[in-house]
């Protein structure tokens, strides 16, 4: 007969793949605690809504994405946050912390990313629209820009030789002239691959806004041949966001090696390769997503096999994930107030937020998953619908979930709202933006003070004719 086999564990779920966060547990008072912290005190100490970041899982997010390179890819490599996913001081910091750097795509996130203290050499500067303004302090700063387009291209081309200008006439009057490097940039293409998500989150597909057609790519490089001022360090592409499959990945590694190496064999200094961002996160029980470990082994062995197959010494490979280094990390934590019930229609149960801390479920029609702070393990009994206050039908954060049946005072818990949540807030209906605590054995830091009302007072202005006398 023949053995039983050996019964094998499931391999442990990482970061990504959870739709609460890492350190989640039920602690001795029965409530629900995030990085050692009761969340029912936290809701208390802080006032709800409130984001709650759970740092022991970001930091892990980010080591498997680091570590994973380092393991899976036989050249240099580097990981750079997204941080449209939430920019803010302490995620940039403790991004540099963990050796990732910085992507960002205005002005607002450069302040922020260089303020944090961000090695300027590691961040990367993205958008389809640069302000002259914005080019020009990411000059000053030193950091690579991601080019977009043509007139992107030829502005930086002309503040670079206005640049080289204002520092001969230093050097004529004989100040020093400062031996800056000259500008690094990488082209964005559009490589035209099709993944499964959000129309509004894909971005690689033909018929999109940002970056190159595969069709300039000739006329491009001609121009950087010809324009040796600027230094051009590589090539770039994102097909999307909230992607599960890793096909379309490969696809792109094989389509970018390809064209990286023909602007190689022209003689341009390209040495980096950026492969983008989109693995996605588990938000329901229905979301299946790859581990980042596994993302990380297929993008690193494609590309390597791409290299392999033409002898093409292997590019620094850089890769820019937003959502899945800390999405699942962030909860954000409601008060539930008023309930309504529609006879054979639904019940609603309204919370002290909505979509102005969260407008990915008007959006995009995003799902997402709660549990009670305060009552955990309570038996979900109702079925219901979670509504925010603002004044629109549409206000809903979650339909048609079964939940413990809940009262007034009850606190509820949104998990996996750590990515385009608190980035994406507004002040819809006036309402000031929540505060977010980063939590860690057992300490809570405040990393964003809640709004007041003066605050948004303080940016309105009543013209002088409208003063009472
Ligand atoms: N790189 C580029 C150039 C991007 O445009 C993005 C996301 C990323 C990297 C990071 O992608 P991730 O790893 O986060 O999927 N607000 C939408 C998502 C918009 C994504 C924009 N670009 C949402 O809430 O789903």
């Amino acid at each position: 007969m023949a053995p039983n086999p050996t019964p094998t564990l499931p391999p442990p779920l990482e970061t990504n793949q959870r739709i609460w966060p890492l350190t989640a547990t039920i602690n001795n008072a029965g409530h629900l605690a995030v990085g050692g912290c009761d969340l029912v005190e936290l809701a208390k100490q802080y006032g709800t809504p409130l984001y709650v970041i759970d740092e022991a899982g970001v930091r892990t997010a980010a080591r498997g994405y680091v570590d994973g390179m380092a393991r899976c890819y036989p050249g240099d490599s580097l990981v750079i946050y997204a941080s449209k996913a939430w920019n803010m001081l302490a995620l940039c910091a403790l991004m540099q912390q963990e050796g990732v750097g910085i992507d960002v795509v205005s002005g607002g996130e450069l302040a922020t990313a260089l303020q944090a203290g961000v090695d300027p050499a590691r961040i990367y500067f993205h958008g389809n629209n640069k302000s002259e303004q914005e080019l020009a302090a990411a000059l000053a700063a030193g950091i690579t820009l991601v080019v977009d387009n043509w007139l992107e291209l030829e502005t930086l081309h002309r503040l670079t030789l206005q640049n080289g200008q204002a520092e001969n006439r230093q050097a004529q009057n004989g100040q020093t002239k400062s031996e800056k490097d000259k500008p690094r940039i990488m082209l964005r293409l559009t490589p035209g691959i099709e993944c499964h998500t959000h129309d509004y989150i894909r971005t690689g597909h033909l018929d999109s806004k940002f970056g190159f057609d595969p069709d300039e790519v000739t006329g491009l490089f001609d121009w950087l041949l010809a324009n040796p001022q600027l230094q051009a360090v590589g090539l770039h592409a994102h097909i999307g966001s909230q992607i599960f499959e890793l096909q379309p990945h490969r696809d792109l590694a094989n389509g970018m090696v390809e064209i990286y190496a023909r602007g190689r064999q022209l003689g341009l200094p390209f040495s980096e390769l950026n492969i983008g961002g989109g693995l996605g996160i588990c938000y329901t029980m229905d979301d299946d997503p790859p581990a980042i470990s596994v993302w990380v082994e297929t993008v690193a062995a494609a590309v390597a096999a791409a290299c392999d197959t033409i002898a093409l010494p292997y590019p620094k490979l850089i890769c820019e994930p937003g959502r899945s280094l800390i999405g699942s990390s962030g909860i954000t934590l409601y008060q539930v107030g008023a309930r309504k019930t529609v006879p054979n229609v639904r019940t609603y149960v309204s919370v002290d937020g909505g979509m102005s801390d969260n407008p990915r479920p008007i959006t995009y029609g995003a799902r997402y998953s709660a549990l009670l702070a305060n009552r955990p393990q309570a038996a979900a009994d109702e079925l219901v619908t979670v509504a925010g206050k603002h004044c629109e039908s549409g206000d809903v954060l979650l339909r048609d979930v079964m939940l413990p049946t809940m009262q007034a005072g009850d606190l509820l818990v949104v998990f996996a709202t750590g990515a385009y949540n608190a980035s994406m807030a507004s002040n819809y209906n006036r309402l000031p933006r929540p505060a977010a605590v980063m939590v860690r054995d057992g300490q809570p830091a405040v990393v964003m003070v809640r709004e007041t009302v003066e605050d948004l007072l303080r940016q309105d202005r009543l013209p002088p004719q409208w003063q009472k006398a």
